[in-house]
């Protein structure tokens, strides 16, 4: 038996995830990343091959892991997280900025930003794991980290109608 309740207890942050392609640029709300080595730092994250920023990493090799601040509203999680940038331009209106790699860097309710190059990649069925060596790392501000737990307990309101979320 697998109790999806014991799952939830794996703690978890909540992290806006983007990359391009070409000359666009998208970004996903994502809970599932970590840093795997240290030497070389390298970070992997979970990515559904079903959205748009799936296909953006795969086209340039590159990704944006960017940390949330705990005070954030629900309407920001759900621009980059419950809609797709296949029919809604999720970066009008915010303020972000072109980070060293190319990916966007979102310079809002974000605490830090972490780019990659993903040189090493697993396919697990619903997702491909891209791990990738950080080029570069910057703190943005000193605001506390969002966690999963707390997005679910605290901020989650009333999750739309057809959300993409895996
Ligand atoms: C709190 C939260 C956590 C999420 N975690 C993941 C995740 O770890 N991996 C994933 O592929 N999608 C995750 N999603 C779903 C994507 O953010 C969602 O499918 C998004 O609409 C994809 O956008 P895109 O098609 O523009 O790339 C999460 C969504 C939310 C709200």
């Amino acid at each position: 038996m697998i109790d999806g309740g014991a799952l939830l207890k794996i703690p978890y942050g909540v992290y806006i995830l983007s990359s391009f392609k070409d000359d666009k640029i998208n970004a996903m709300i994502i809970n599932s990343a970590m840093q795997v080595t240290a030497e070389p730092a390298r970070i992997a994250v979970s990515v559904n091959k079903r959205s748009l920023t799936y296909e953006y990493i795969l086209a340039s090799g590159v990704f944006a892991l960017m940390p949330l601040t705990e005070k954030i509203d629900f309407p920001f999680i759900g621009r980059f997280g419950f809609r797709s940038g296949r029919n809604f331009d999720k970066f009008a209106g915010v303020k972000y900025e072109k980070g060293v790699l190319g990916a966007p860097v979102v310079l809002e309710n974000t605490t830090a930003v972490i780019e990659a190059r993903a040189d090493k990649n697993l396919d697990v069925g619903t997702h491909v794991i891209f791990a990738g060596e950080i080029k570069e790392a910057r703190n943005i501000c000193a605001a506390a980290c969002l966690t999963y737990d707390y997005y679910r307990n605290v901020i989650k309101g009333k999750t739309p109608q057809g959300a993409t979320h895996q």
